[in-house]
């Protein structure tokens, strides 16, 4: 059967581009049903986010961290919709395989269901596959309206940064009894929400698991043990691109910054030297124009 008519074919030269085998909503939910694990990791610009596709990450989160980590902000509370909006527009442009979602910043979805809808269809408008929100039992209402406007939802549900105040800081959640029956519930309601994957962050390892457990949808664990369905983690923490401590649960695969101040310091000393450029990194005139023939 020839394709339908919405569907995107190759350009009008024919050209097509290599193959790729696109992650997708559907796609994250069989390989959970395979035991395949989902690797998920944060990008918030073109560079970053070609590194991370090239690596094979399955999921790219344009989270809110790009508050943090990228603009300078204390926490995620800050950032808004429109600077998360040129984030998406940007990894968009680098992304090939991996699914896109797009982290609701706060105050984008908590007025009321008309403006998250509108936020949300701005995401999907910008190029994000899906979006994500922070929250427990009481966004099940949201959810359910998000998915039945066809816009497919990622809960984030335990250490909810959004919620720094109200949780006086950034601590693990489910510790007591009381607290791991709330997540417990709060994870089903989300899942029987329509939420086709759901974030827990910060939680004890054995709740995860439990929950894990229990799901018949991908969890993705931050700080919440290896028994999760995926892993997620921030692009900067990963790398090693950020200054001073970094919580428990990071593992650092390279430390770029610094090897990134190397490199800019002896820059800095070439130019003041005189050293660069050198003769091969300047332009020349054509040997005409140089000699006026
Ligand atoms: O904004 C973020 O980076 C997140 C995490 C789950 C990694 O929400």
């Amino acid at each position: 059967m020839s394709s339908p008519s919405h569907i995107p074919r190759p350009g009008p030269n024919g050209a097509s581009t290599p193959a790729v085998h696109k992650v997708t909503v559907p796609g994250l939910r069989a390989r959970k049903l395979a035991g395949a694990k989902i690797a998920a990791l944060t990008a918030y610009d073109a560079i970053s986010a070609s590194i991370v596709d090239a690596a094979g990450v399955d999921v790219v989160l344009v989270g809110d961290s790009l508050a943090n980590t990228t603009l300078g902000y204390e926490n995620t509370l800050p950032v808004t919709l429109d600077e998360m909006i040129v984030a998406v527009r940007s990894v968009r442009r680098a992304l090939r395989r991996a699914l896109l979602v797009a982290d609701m910043p706060f105050g984008s979805y908590q007025v009321s269901e008309e403006e998250a809808l509108r936020n949300a269809v701005r995401f999907v408008k910008s190029g994000a596959e899906a979006v994500k929100l922070e929250g427990g039992a009481q966004r099940a209402p949201l959810i359910r309206a998000l998915v039945a406007n066809g816009i497919p939802v990622m809960a984030h549900i335990g250490l909810t940064p959004q919620s720094v105040h109200t949780m006086g800081g950034y601590k693990v959640q489910g510790r007591i009894d009381e607290e791991a029956e709330r997540l417990h519930n709060d994870a089903r309601a989300l899942e029987k929400a329509g939420a086709f994957s759901t974030v827990l962050e910060g939680i004890p390892a054995p709740l995860a698991a439990r929950i894990t457990a229990e799901m018949e949808t991908p969890t993705i664990g931050i700080g919440a043990g290896e028994s999760c369905d995926g892993q997620i983690l921030v692009f900067a923490d990963l790398l090693g691109l950020v200054e001073g401590r970094t919580p428990k649960f990071v593992r650092r695969y390279a430390s770029l910054r610094e090897t990134a101040v190397e490199a800019v310091s002896q820059y800095a000393e070439d130019v003041r030297r005189g050293v660069f450029p050198a003769a091969k990194e300047s332009y020349g005139v054509p040997r005409a124009e140089a000699t006026g023939r």
